[in-house]
């Protein structure tokens, strides 16, 4: 369905639309607002005055004024000494996610704040951008219609009456990722029987053609060739046939930026079964991969000036008379040898096989992207991906990348102590250690298969999806990571 958001170069008080957002502080009214207050007949004063409406962080009030604006929507962004850009894409994001249930064919957004020190128009039209994609975003499509539809929210105008250019600036940047990150949540929220492994290589294979982006699907035959055997070894149990998909952005010369993504379209733990509470939610075990390729989606919008390869490991992980056993030993493509402890702590083999493909590009560094371990969620909970790897300042530029982004990133210790505990008695490694660290015996396996290039890996278990329904979520996909890697690899231009 089209949506779309553009930068206009109007006021408040001209807006003439079904439902406009307005983004602000604690009183006193903002001067931006005072024509729109004087013309209905001073209900916005009324309404900060009676305290009903302070202007908090995730606060809304909906009025219904005379006409030329149907509703007239506030959005609190928090105290005005503290305004951060994470609160104005928030603002942005909970007036999206209110007009869409408000069911308007269309609305317009103003924030009526002055910007403080450090944030530039340009950062605000971006984190606009960013949030009314974020909080608009829902899914529909295998619903019957409802008796009595409403209509469908295909456009917001962002109202900048003043540096109007530079809005427009940062605006054209925050609606590619944002069309990004919408388009990694559409592939984390379809059920495993659509989003298969051939279903994301067709998806790459596609992307790659809309934007005349380099995309590269190798099939089963091809990954045996390659010797990928740890990603073959999670995949000779289904009957769907995995895919290894490599995507090529040329946006310059160089060494590159490489992506990998964990694209376990259905994770049933294989023979080491899962139990069956929420075990549906493993559809989500491809929220790696829905990050890169929502990376490569902005890439193709915005065509900046890096290079940047995505890797994509995909198969289903299924329990079958063909599956891979615990004990059973497997060669990897880098060569090392693993025993298979556990065939639920599948994402790292099949991972292991592209980090060790990615050497074959030269890479300036490598950053993998996982729902990998449960223990994450124990160690950072729902709001923090957890990050490891071998390089500070990679690691730093990834926390950073992640505080601009908001989608915030946490150290855990790659100690050489953790390394005994993936060591295996017949084999090079282990693919699963004790209780203990689980994540951090995760990245320890994945370090295993590391050579030549610096390295990070981000564990995105709690983050990639929601259980519940907030001010700017729905229950479901978060398509956590596009934000987060759109930082980075737009921050790598030269
Ligand atoms: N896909 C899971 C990790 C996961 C857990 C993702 C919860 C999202 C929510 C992964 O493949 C897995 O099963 N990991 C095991 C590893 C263990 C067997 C060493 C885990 O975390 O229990
Ligand atoms: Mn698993
Ligand atoms: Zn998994």
């Amino acid at each position: 369905m089209p949506f779309e958001t553009r930068v206009v170069a109007a006021t408040p008080e001209q807006a003439s639309t079904p439902l406009l957002a307005v983004a602000l502080s604690r009183a006193p009214l903002p001067a931006a607002l005072t024509a729109l207050d004087r013309a209905a007949g001073g209900a916005i004063t009324r309404l900060l005055e009676s305290g009903d409406f302070v202007g908090k962080k995730d606060e809304t009030a909906v009025l219904y004024p005379p006409a030329p604006v149907g509703r007239l929507l506030l959005v609190g962004v928090g105290k005005a000494e503290e305004v951060t850009l994470a609160g104005i894409r928030r603002a942005a994001a909970v007036a999206g996610k209110r007009a869409r249930t408000l069911g308007v064919p269309s609305a317009a957004f103003h924030l009526a704040i002055d910007l403080p020190a450090g944030i530039t128009p340009a950062d605000a039209g971006r984190a606009v951008a960013e949030g009314l994609a974020f909080g608009t975003w829902q899914f529909t499509d295998l619903k019957r219609p409802p008796e009595e539809p409403k209509p469908l929210l295909e456009r917001i105008d962002v109202l900048a009456p003043s540096a109007t250019a530079e809005w427009e600036r940062g605006h054209a940047i925050g609606a590619a990722v944002g069309a990004g990150q919408s388009f990694a949540r559409g592939l984390q929220v379809l059920p495993g029987n659509t989003c298969t492994p051939s279903f994301l290589g067709k998806t790459a294979t596609e992307l790659g053609a809309r934007h005349g982006i380099r995309v590269t699907v190798l099939g089963k035959d091809e990954i045996i060739k390659e010797k990928m055997g740890a990603l073959w070894s999670v995949a000779q149990g289904s009957i769907e046939e995995p895919r290894f998909i490599v995507l090529e952005y040329d946006g310059a010369p160089g060494a590159p930026v490489v992506l990998v993504g964990k694209g376990v379209t259905f994770d049933t733990g294989g023979i080491s079964i899962k139990p069956a509470a929420n075990m549906e939610d493993m559809k989500f075990d491809m929220s790696g991969a829905a990050a890169v390729l929502g990376t490569f989606e902005m890439l193709g919008r915005v065509k900046p000036k890096v290079r940047v390869v995505g890797l994509v490991p995909t198969t289903e992980n299924m329990p079958s008379g063909s599956a891979v056993k615990p004990g059973d030993v497997v060669t990897s493509h880098f060569g090392k040898t693993i025993e298979i402890i556990n065939t639920d702590a599948e994402g790292r083999l099949i991972l292991c096989d592209a980090l060790s493909y990615a050497r074959r590009f030269s890479p300036a560094a490598v950053v993998d992207i996982a729902t990998l371990t449960g223990a994450i969620v124990v160690a950072l909970g729902n709001s923090t991906t957890g990050v490891m790897g071998t390089d500070e300042p990679l690691l730093a530029e990834l926390r950073a990348a992640g505080d601009r982004a908001d989608e915030r990133v946490w150290p855990l210790p790659l100690h050489d102590d953790y390394r005994d505990l993936m060591k295996s008695d017949i084999a090079d490694v282990k693919n699963a250690g004790g209780r203990g660290a689980g994540s951090i015996t995760a990245g320890w396996f994945l370090r295993e298969f590391v050579e030549g290039y610096p390295w990070a890996h981000l564990d995105i278990a709690g983050t990639a999806y929601s259980d519940r329904e907030d001010a700017t979520r729905v229950k479901g996909p978060t398509g956590i990571g596009v934000r987060l890697f759109s930082e980075f690899v737009l921050g790598r231009q030269g």
